[in-house]
């Protein structure tokens, strides 16, 4: 009983984790970045392409985008003509652990398909 009841709770709280992710991208990424379509930042789809070059491996993918948008800076992008389209991307100041969760988030979903949205 004891370690069906663990079980549930780890279960639980990883589907909890992954929700919160889909809904943490939808709702902070998502007014700039849509995500098949480059209007006033390029499409996620595009953005997520060129990360999956850079960094196919899933954890450098993670850390690198997550220490990217923790702190946008022209030197360590690998967008730089976005940054000329667009403009360098504001800092949005979210914790480090946070922006971990939605690249993972990123990582995982292919926008070009049905996915999960919260
Ligand atoms: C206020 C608008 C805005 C919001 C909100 C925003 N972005 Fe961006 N983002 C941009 C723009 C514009 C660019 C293109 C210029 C650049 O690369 O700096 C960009 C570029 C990027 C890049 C490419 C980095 C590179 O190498 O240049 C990543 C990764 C990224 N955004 C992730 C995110 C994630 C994840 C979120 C949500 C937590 C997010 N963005 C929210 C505007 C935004």
């Amino acid at each position: 009983m004891k370690y069906l009841l663990m079980l549930i709770c780890i279960i639980t709280s990883s589907l909890e984790a992954s929700q919160n992710s889909a809904l943490l991208f939808h709702g902070n990424c998502t007014t700039c970045h849509f995500e098949t379509k480059s209007v006033s930042a390029p499409a996620m789809m595009e953005v997520r392409k060129r990360y999956l070059s850079a960094f196919p491996d899933k954890k450098d993918f993670i850390k690198q985008m997550a220490e990217w948008v923790h702190k946008p800076n022209e030197e360590r992008s690998i967008m730089q003509d976005a940054i000329d389209k667009y403009g360098l991307m504001p800092n949005l100041a979210f914790e480090k652990d946070v922006l971990q969760d939605i690249a993972e988030y990123i990582y995982e979903t292919d926008f070009t398909k049905q996915h999960k949205l919260h």
